[in-house]
Parts: structure tokens; C-alpha cells; sequence
């Protein structure tokens, strides 16, 4: 197990750096004293969100752009974010998702294997599990995703146990994602997204009168009152894992995947109720039909990211989530007044 906080400070190279999730780890790397060079394309990141280290902007298609900037760096360890990451989307558009989540990392890797770089922290996801046949899931479930998204992103897994097997000095950490939300609790960062689908932004922005209505997508589904099931983790946790996924692969930690939740389900009434009491706004609901691709209840299993990593997360606290979103959103808006 490692301490982040005692991690001796190394070179980073974070991919997809400027986006959401990438943005608050970019932050707290910059916190914790390491040195960041952030690749991304600006595609849906900004420039405004990188708080810590050098930007080059570019994309992972372009193979000399990035052997030459990974060259340039020598980074100790690469985290790799940069995808593509709407579920309904990738059912409409799979090859988009094949294209900027499998084929792109595929460049990554071979980029890195040729500047010789060791450590590698990789964005996985819950949809990799598809829908699970037992609730909380460990990582030893089958896997077996239920859409492109999922897929694209399983491939990549096998990809880097692949080369790790053909290559012990090649480490690496598969971070398997939950919900991601909730804002950075300082106020600097948070979701900043030209048309966001995810539940929590949809619900706040409804509630700021953004969009006319929410609509819940199908309420037949088997859990108790009929919506699916999600374990929403704070973002600033998130970043915390990456950290320690950091500071395991520098002390030498051998390759494993690890869950990325708090153990703990909600379905979407809940999470729109608690949305309009952190808000205080009663906006509208529509409920609709099911969307494409959605499991029915998807909730982590987490002892293998606090017992390997030694994570401890500090926001386990969905209302705590939405007044941080709540609060980043206010700022969104006044911010385009
Ligand atoms: N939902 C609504 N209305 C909306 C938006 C979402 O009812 O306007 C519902 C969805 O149908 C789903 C739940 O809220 O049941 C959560 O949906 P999100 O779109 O917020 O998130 P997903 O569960 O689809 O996906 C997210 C990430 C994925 C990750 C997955 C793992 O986007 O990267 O969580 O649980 F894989």
C-alpha cells in the first residue's frame, strides 16, 4: 500500500488532461508536487481547466505529434483519459467509439512502449461489467459489456494485459469508473460540457431552467422503485485514486485493475429528489422510456482500491456530490450572463 502524500514527485504525461475527470487530477498532481504535461485535442476540454503544467494540444491520431512530445518529456508514467464516454452515443455511433477509445490507445501504448515508459494509469469503466448478474461487483466478475462504450473500453484493457504479460517491465492500473460527478469542492473546476447527458448535470441545469424538463429514462426496470441503479463517486475522490494508483505503480506495484466506486446505490428518483432539495427547486420530470444500453443497477464492489491502493475517499456523500455540482453550475451560469 502507498502513501500519496509521501510520493516522491515524478513526470506525468495525462492525456485528455483538459477534460473533466483529467482536470481535477491534473490538479491535485500539481498539488501534490508532480511535474504534468497535458495531451489533449480540446475536442471537449479547455484550455481554461488545465490549472497545473504544460498543454500541447493534440490528438492521439496524429502518431508523430505524440512520440515526439512523449520524447521530449520522458515522463515516468502516463495517465490516459482522453476518450470518447456516452453510452447512448456509442450505441448510435460505434465506430466512433472503436476509433477514439480503442484505436487511439492503441497509439498511446505503442508511443509509450517505444519512448520506454513503464507505468500506465488507465479511465476503465463499470460498463465493462454490462449488466451484472450479483450486486456490488468485483472486479473478478465476467465481463461483459452491454454497449460500444463498454466494449471499446474492455478492448484497451485487454490490450495493456496483453503487453504486461509480454512485457514485465510494462505496469500498469486499470481504474474501473462508477458515476462520476460532483465539482471540486474549492470551486476551481467542475463539468463543463457542450451538451452533457449524464443524470446529475441534466438534473441541475433543469433546474436552473436550462433545459424545460427532465426526462427519466424508463421506470420498469427490476429495482425497488422501478429506475436504474448508479454509485455516484465525487470527482475529487476519483482524482485521489489516481494519485494512489500513482504512488503504487512508482513503489513497484504489479498490474491490477481496481474499482472506482463507494460501494453504495441509488436510483435515479433518488438522486432527482435530492437534487431538488439541495437546489430547492421543484423543476419538471418526464418519464419516458429506457435508453439504450443502460443496466439495470450498477454498484462497485471496493475493498481492492482501498486495500491495494490504499484509497480513502472523503466525499462519500451524494448530497454532498450535488452541492459541489450544484454550486460549480451556479457559477457556469453566471459566468455566461
Ligand atoms: N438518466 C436519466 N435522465 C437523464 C440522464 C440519465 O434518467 O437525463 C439515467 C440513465 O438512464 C441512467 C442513470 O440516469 O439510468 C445514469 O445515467 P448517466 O448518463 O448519468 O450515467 P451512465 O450510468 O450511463 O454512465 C456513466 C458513465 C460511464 C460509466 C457508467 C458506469 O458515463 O462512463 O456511468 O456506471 F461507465
Amino acid at each position: 500500500m502507498s502513501d500519496a502524500s509521501n510520493m516522491r514527485p515524478s513526470r506525468v504525461f495525462v492525456t485528455g488532461g483538459a477534460g473533466y475527470i483529467g482536470s481535477h487530477v491534473v490538479l491535485a498532481l500539481g498539488e501534490a508536487g508532480h511535474e504534468v504535461m497535458v495531451y489533449d485535442n480540446l475536442s471537449t476540454g479547455h484550455r481554461s481547466a488545465v490549472l497545473h503544467g504544460e498543454l500541447v494540444v493534440g490528438d492521439l491520431a496524429d502518431k508523430a505529434l505524440l512520440l515526439t512530445t512523449l520524447q521530449r518529456f520522458r515522463p515516468d508514467a502516463v495517465i490516459h483519459f482522453a476518450a470518447s464516454i456516452e453510452v447512448g452515443e456509442s450505441v448510435r455511433n460505434p465506430l466512433k467509439y472503436y476509433r477514439n477509445n480503442s484505436a487511439n490507445a492503441l497509439n498511446l501504448l505503442e508511443a509509450a512502449r517505444t519512448t520506454g515508459i513503464g507505468g500506465f494509469i488507465f479511465s476503465s469503466t463499470a460498463a465493462v461489467y454490462g449488466n451484472p448478474a450479483e450486486v456490488p461487483v468485483t472486479e473478478a466478475a465476467p465481463l461483459a459489456p452491454i454497449n460500444p462504450y463498454g466494449a471499446s473500453k474492455l478492448v484497451t484493457e485487454r490490450m495493456l494485459q496483453d503487453l504486461a504479460a509480454a512485457a514485465p517491465e510494462f505496469r500498469y492500473v486499470s481504474l474501473r469508473y462508477f458515476n462520476v460527478a460532483g465539482a471540486d469542492p474549492g470551486g476551481r473546476l467542475g463539468q463543463n460540457y457542450a451538451n452533457p447527458t449524464h443524470l446529475i448535470t441534466r438534473a441541475l441545469k433543469t433546474a436552473l431552467g436550462i433545459y424545460p424538463q427532465l426526462q427519466v429514462f424508463g421506470t420498469d426496470y427490476p429495482t425497488p422503485d422501478g429506475t436504474c441503479i448508479r454509485d455516484y463517486i465525487h470527482v475529487s475522490d476519483l482524482a485521489r485514486a489516481h494519485l494512489d494508483a500513482l504512488g503504487y505503480l512508482l513503489d513497484g506495484g504489479l498490474s491490477t485493475v481496481c474499482n472506482c466506486g463507494y460501494g453504495r446505490g441509488f436510483s435515479v428518483r433518488e438522486v432527482v429528489a435530492m437534487a431538488k432539495a439541495v437546489t430547492g427547486i421543484d423543476f419538471v420530470i418526464e418519464e419516458v422510456g429506457r435508453r439504450a444500453g443502460d443496466p439495470a443497477e450498477l454498484v462497485a464492489a471496493s475493498r481492492k482500491v482501498r486495500q491495494i491502493l490504499g484509497w480513502q475517499p472523503r466525499h462519500d456523500d451524494v448530497e454532498f456530490i450535488l452541492r459541489t455540482a450544484w454550486e460549480w453550475e451556479l457559477r457556469l451560469k453566471g459566468v455566461r450572463r
